[in-house]
C-alpha cells in the first residue's frame, strides 16, 4: 500500500484532491495533514472521514521537529503539498505568515522527503501546488506559459514564486523527484467566503454590501476546483518529473462582470426582481498593487496529458451557487468568531 501525504487537505482545493484520492485509490493510504488554520475545516471531508484509507493528523508544517518526526514515523511515498497561507489581501496586512508556511514550511517539508528517501527515488514524488500569480501581472494580450519569468508583485505571491524555487533547486541539487503546477483562479464549494466568489453569494443572500475593488477591470481566469483536482491527479501520476505544468481555465471575467453574473442567478435562485442584487454592488478602495489580468496558457497539459477543463462556467457558477445555498450551516459555521474582525477590518463593517 503506498502512503500519500497530502498537506492542507481541510481547506478549499486540498478537500477536492483528498477526497478524489480517497475514492478513486483504495490501494493508496491518504494522510491528511493540516494544521485548521481558520480556512481549515474538517466538515468539508465529513463524508469520508470514516474511510479505512484516510487518516487526519493535525500539525503544522512550520514545526520542523513535528514534520520530521511524521516522516520517520510514515515512510511516505509521495507528497501533494497544498498547505498555505493563500489569500492576497491577508498577505499584505501580515506578511509574516506567508513567508513562515509557504516558504519555511516548504523547506521543512522538501528536507523531510530528502531525508525519508536518501537518494532511492524509485516511485517517489514531491508535488507543489501553486499559482499563476508567481508570473506577476498581465497586460490587455498574452498568456502565461511555463516559461513566463517570474515577476510576483504580492508578498503571497512572492511567497509561493520563493517555494517555487526552492522545490526546483531541491530537484537541481539533490535530485529529489518533484513536480509542479501552476494555477489559476478556483472556484466551487468548500472555498472560504473571503475570495471574491462565495463572498458575493453570501452578502447578496444577506442583503450586504458587494465589495468591488476600484473599478472591477482586473481579470482573472476562472476554473471549477474538481477540475483542478483531475489536473492534480494526473499530474502526480502521470507528469515528468522535474517540470512544471500550468493549469487554467480558459475562461477570463472581469471582477465586475463576474459580480454582475452572480448577481443575476442569485435573483433567479431567491426569486427577486431582476436587478435586485446590483443594487448591492458597492466600488470600494482597491487592493495595493493589484495585478490586473491573469490568463493561462494550458497547452502543454493538454498536449502532454490530455487534459482540459470539463465544465463550463455557466454550469459551474449554477453548481457552485446552489451548494452555498444549500449548506448554510457550513457558512455560518466558518463566518463565525475570527471572520466578523476580518470582515470588519476590511470592509469597515458594512
Ligand atoms: P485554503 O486557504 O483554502 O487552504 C489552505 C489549507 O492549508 C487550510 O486547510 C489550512 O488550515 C492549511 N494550512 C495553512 N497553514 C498551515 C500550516 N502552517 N501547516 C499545516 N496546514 C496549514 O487554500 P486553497 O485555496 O485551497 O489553496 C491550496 C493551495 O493551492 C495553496 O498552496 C494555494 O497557493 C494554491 N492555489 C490556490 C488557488 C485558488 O484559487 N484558491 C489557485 C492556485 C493555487
Ligand atoms: O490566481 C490564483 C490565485 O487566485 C490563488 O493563488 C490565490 O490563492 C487565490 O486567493 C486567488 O487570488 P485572487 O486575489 O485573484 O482571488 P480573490 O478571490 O481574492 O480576488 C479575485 C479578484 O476579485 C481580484 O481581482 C480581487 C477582486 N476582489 C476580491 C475580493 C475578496 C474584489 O473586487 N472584492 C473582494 O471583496
Amino acid at each position: 500500500m503506498k502512503k500519500i501525504l497530502i498537506t492542507g487537505g481541510a481547506g478549499f482545493i486540498g478537500s477536492h484532491v483528498v477526497r478524489r484520492f480517497v475514492k478513486n485509490y483504495p490501494e493508496y493510504e491518504i494522510f491528511n495533514l493540516d494544521a485548521l488554520t481558520y480556512a481549515g475545516n474538517l466538515e468539508n471531508l465529513s463524508d469520508i472521514k470514516n474511510e479505512p484509507n484516510y487518516l487526519f493528523v493535525k500539525g503544522d508544517i512550520t514545526d520542523q521537529v513535528f514534520i520530521d518526526n511524521l516522516f520517520k514515523e510514515n515512510a511516505f511515498d509521495g507528497v501533494i503539498h497544498l498547505a498555505a497561507e493563500s489569500h492576497v489581501d491577508r498577505s499584505i496586512t501580515n506578511p509574516m505568515e506567508f513567508i513562515m508556511t509557504n516558504i519555511v514550511g516548504t523547506v521543512n517539508l522538501l528536507n523531510a522527503a530528502r531525508n525519508l528517501w536518501k537518494g532511492n527515488f524509485e516511485g517517489k514524488r514531491f508535488y507543489h501546488i501553486s499559482t499563476d500569480e508567481v508570473y506577476g501581472s498581465l497586460g490587455d494580450e498574452g498568456f502565461f506559459t511555463e516559461t513566463t519569468p517570474y515577476d510576483p508583485k504580492s508578498p503571497y505571491s512572492a511567497s509561493k514564486a520563493s517555494s517555487d524555487h526552492l522545490v526546483r533547486a531541491y530537484h537541481n541539487t539533490y535530485k529529489l523527484p518533484v513536480v509542479l503546477s501552476n494555477c489559476s483562479n478556483n472556484y466551487g464549494p468548500n472555498q472560504f467566503p473571503e475570495k471574491l466568489i462565495p463572498l458575493i453569494i453570501h452578502n447578496i443572500e444577506n442583503n450586504k454590501p458587494l465589495p468591488v475593488y476600484g473599478k472591477g477591470l482586473n481579470i482573472r481566469d476562472w476554473l471549477y476546483v474538481e477540475d483542478h483536482a483531475s489536473a492534480i491527479d494526473l499530474i502526480f501520476h502521470k507528469g515528468t518529473v522535474g517540470e512544471t505544468y500550468n493549469i487554467g481555465g480558459n475562461n477570463e471575467w472581469r471582477n465586475i462582470d463576474i459580480v454582475k453574473k452572480i448577481c443575476s442567478v442569485m435573483d433567479r435562485k431567491l426569486n427577486r426582481e431582476p436587478g435586485t442584487s446590483e443594487k448591492l454592488i458597492t466600488n470600494v478602495t482597491d487592493r495595493a498593487g493589484h495585478d490586473l489580468r491573469y490568463a493561462i496558457d494550458a497547452t502543454k497539459i493538454k498536449n502532454e496529458l490530455s487534459w482540459e477543463p470539463s465544465l463550463q462556467f455557466e454550469e459551474g457558477i449554477e453548481k457552485t451557487i446552489d451548494w452555498y445555498l444549500n449548506n448554510k450551516e457550513w457558512l455560518n459555521n466558518v463566518t463565525s468568531g475570527d471572520y466578523q474582525n476580518y470582515y470588519k477590518k476590511m470592509y469597515g463593517g458594512r
